[in-house]
């Protein structure tokens, strides 16, 4: 058979799960400051373009600089699955579900002289996992299939009979050793170009691409290699050269949990809007950038906003006046009080408001802290001016009430592994 490779199995071992770990982390750390610059950059293309709308032609010399933006920003954020800095739930779910919505979502992006196959089992059960760190593998290895065939048809003579094929599989099966565990087996071959020995090596190393500068960053494969970790499952891939490649993904029935991010406090779509409500907002930022930006944004929006970039000044100016602040809009990291503390301190006051965090990034522990400290959402940057306006938007009093009674019923339920509750929605 023309289209099947040769099966040489590997487990791969070329870089150990620590230093992938520490790359990781450092490129995280990149992406995160990163980030930070990414929100005033769009937000400043975002007010020019308001205030100069009528002027088409500067408008149109914007696009692509918030296409950039944009692009920045989806860079940025696999860096961080890289270093699993985004949360990662678990939730019980079909993986053919799991695996024919992404195809769904990918698939019409496909030339279409790619022929897609798929064979479910349709005999699995459900597994415990993460959607979204399942659908990311997949849609990087699908990626990784497309590219690898267009290369083929660049190569290939036209009149070959050769048809490119990517080729994705579901099935189950069980490993028995001191504990029996049942695992789900996505397999995404392809009849591409496959490769040496010497590539398949490095293909989890961040940033190893063979393809050219511009085409590919070199992280999906980094990103498939972590999150199927975080899944506790396996990868092997099969490759030969001229062939295609297989990449299998083993995932466990049940994941290690992964501290879910309890839901104590309503979102602001349940919530209803503050109408043309004027807000009255403290912004605390030590990033002059972030506070120029917002804060032209937010006044331009029709708030009023106050920005203080310290967070024992903000302390201060609130133990005064807090009953001038109907949201208080927060960074995390800064020297001195940090967010979190400004947070606890806050509670301690009868303050009334919602206090909005605005972070690069956080885990979901630190996330499910922070929500249950009091604060009513948290919001990882790059921050959208939609997502921010629609948090503004909420009547902060009629919030306040919510919370308080989400808070007691959060004090008396204990089960913390089952699905989040849901919540009643207010009248
Ligand atoms: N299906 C495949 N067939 C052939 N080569 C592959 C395949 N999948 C991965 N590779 C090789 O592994 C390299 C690394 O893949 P990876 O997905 O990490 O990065 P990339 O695809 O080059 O860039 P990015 O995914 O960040 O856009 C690729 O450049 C390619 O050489
Ligand atoms: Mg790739």
């Amino acid at each position: 058979m023309q289209d099947s490779p040769t099966p040489s199995r590997h487990h791969n071992d070329a870089l150990s799960n620590r230093q992938l770990r520490a790359l990781g982390e450092i490129a995280s750390g990149v992406a995160h400051e990163f980030n930070n610059l990414l929100a005033p950059m769009m937000l400043q293309t975002l007010s020019i373009e308001q205030t100069w709308g009528k002027d088409r032609e500067l408008v149109e010399e914007l696009q692509p600089l918030k296409q950039a933006i944009q692009q920045a920003t989806e860079l940025c954020q696999r860096i961080l699955l890289l270093g699993r800095r985004s949360a990662d739930t678990r939730e019980r779910v079909y993986l053919n579900d799991l695996v024919s919505n992404t195809l769904k979502l990918i698939g019409s992006t496909v030339d279409r002289r790619i022929q897609i196959q798929s064979v479910f089992d349709e005999t699995l059960p459900r597994l415990y996992t993460s959607s979204a760190l399942v659908s990311e593998m997949i849609i990087n290895l699908f990626f990784n299939a497309r590219d690898t065939l267009l290369d083929g048809l660049q190569q290939r003579s036209p009149d070959s009979d050769w048809t490119p094929r990517i080729r994705v599989e579901t099935s189950g099966f069980w490993v028995q050793g001191e504990t029996s565990q049942f695992y789900q087996r996505i397999t995404i071959s392809d009849n591409g170009m496959g490769m040496t020995e010497a590539v398949r090596q490095q293909i989890f190393q961040p940033f190893f691409t063979t393809k050219k500068t511009g085409k590919g960053t070199g992280l999906g494969l980094a990103v498939v290699w972590s999150c199927i970790h975080a899944l506790d499952g396996k990868i092997e891939v099969e490759s030969e050269p001229g062939k295609g490649s297989t990449f299998i993904l083993e995932i466990p029935a049940e994941a290690r949990a992964a501290k879910k991010v309890k839901k104590v406090v309503p979102d602001a779509a349940m919530l209803p809007a503050s109408g043309n409500h004027r807000s009255r907002i403290l912004l605390v930022d030590d990033n002059d950038l972030v506070v120029r930006s917002f804060s032209r944004y937010l006044t331009r929006s029709g708030h009023h906003v106050t920005t203080i970039s310290d967070g024992q000044d903000a302390l201060h100016l609130l133990q005064r006046e807090h009953e001038n602040f109907d949201f208080i809009l927060t960074d995390l990291n800064m020297p001195g009080l940090s967010g979190s503390d400004l947070i606890d301190a806050v509670r301690l006051l009868p303050f009334r408001g919602r206090i909005i965090v605005m972070s690069g990034f956080v885990t979901p522990e630190q996330k499910e802290s922070l929500l249950l400290k009091g604060a009513a959402v948290v919001l990882s940057k790059p921050i959208t001016p939609d997502r921010l306006l629609k948090e503004l938007s909420v009547d902060p009093i009629f919030w306040q009430q919510t919370n308080l009674s989400m808070n007691a019923h959060h004090a008396h339920s204990h089960d913390h592994d089952q699905e989040p509750h849901e919540l009643p929605i207010p009248a």
